[in-house]
């Protein structure tokens, strides 16, 4: 089966944890892009839900497939999220932002009752950090700020290049106007520490490390969906 193919097992089988009424988070990347799609198949269908998106290329399909948002400034508690992921781990810590859009992935994750995560099963590690980690860092000070990351990463052991990320020939550009430093540490045993570090270093707007916000990851397969829970869901 290919990626494609998984990617919309794992979306439909999200649209099972969908309620009538609900207040969804509505996720960015390609895999939450499948979920809008079936989800606005169920809004035409007379489904009443509404939702947050996360990013401005999420808004743009959700009010192009007929999907109707809100925001947090009206809607500031949310049911349900459902968004993509980097990396899963089996206590389903996460790292996301490589789409660029974890600070509000992050906060909408952060204002809803349950989130579910949805990808083909090749996003379940071990140990989060092969995928390089994206940190949203404001522009003002990016050398300071990359040094300081440097530093608090070298205290936990952790070393490895840190790039700016780009698109085409400028800077890539965050929705909150931010820019993103993508961190190759490679495994990380201690994301806990990390995260603090990254947290008290002044630049730094926010990380994509996703620690006890996914409490189910919906996972597609060859041999079908796998569905990890936390023990707080079960
Ligand atoms: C967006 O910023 C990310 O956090 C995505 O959720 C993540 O990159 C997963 O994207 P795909 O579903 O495209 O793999």
């Amino acid at each position: 089966m290919d990626a494609r193919s998984l990617k919309i097992k794992a979306a439909a089988e999200a649209l099972t944890y969908i309620e009538d009424g609900m207040r969804l988070g509505i996720g960015t990347g390609s895999t939450a892009e499948e979920f809008v799609r079936l989800l606005a198949e169920k809004v035409a269908s007379g489904l009443n839900v509404v939702g947050v998106p996360t990013s401005e290329r999420t808004a743009a399909l959700c009010r192009e497939l007929g999907v109707r948002l809100t925001t947090l400034d009206e809607t500031p508690s949310l049911d349900l999220t459902i968004d993509g992921a980097d990396e899963i781990d089996p206590q389903l810590s996460l790292i996301k932002g490589g789409g660029g859009a974890l600070l509000r992935e992050k906060i909408v994750a952060a204002a809803s009752t349950k989130m579910v995560v949805i990808a083909d099963e090749s996003k379940l590690v071990g140990t989060l950090g092969a995928f390089p980690l994206p940190i949203e860092v404001n522009r003002f000070g990016l050398a300071a700020t990359r040094l300081a990351i440097e530093r608090a990463a070298a205290k936990l052991h952790l070393s490895g290049p840190i790039t700016l990320r780009m698109t085409g020939t400028d800077a890539f550009v965050t929705d909150g106007g931010h820019l993103i430093l993508d961190a190759s540490f490679g495994r990380i045993p201690d994301t806990r520490a990390l995260s603090d570090a990254l947290h008290a270093i002044p630049g730094v707007v926010e990380h994509g490390i996703f620690l006890e916000l996914a409490r189910v990851a919906i996972l597609a397969g060859a041999d079908g969906i796998r569905t990890l829970t936390t023990k707080t869901e079960r």
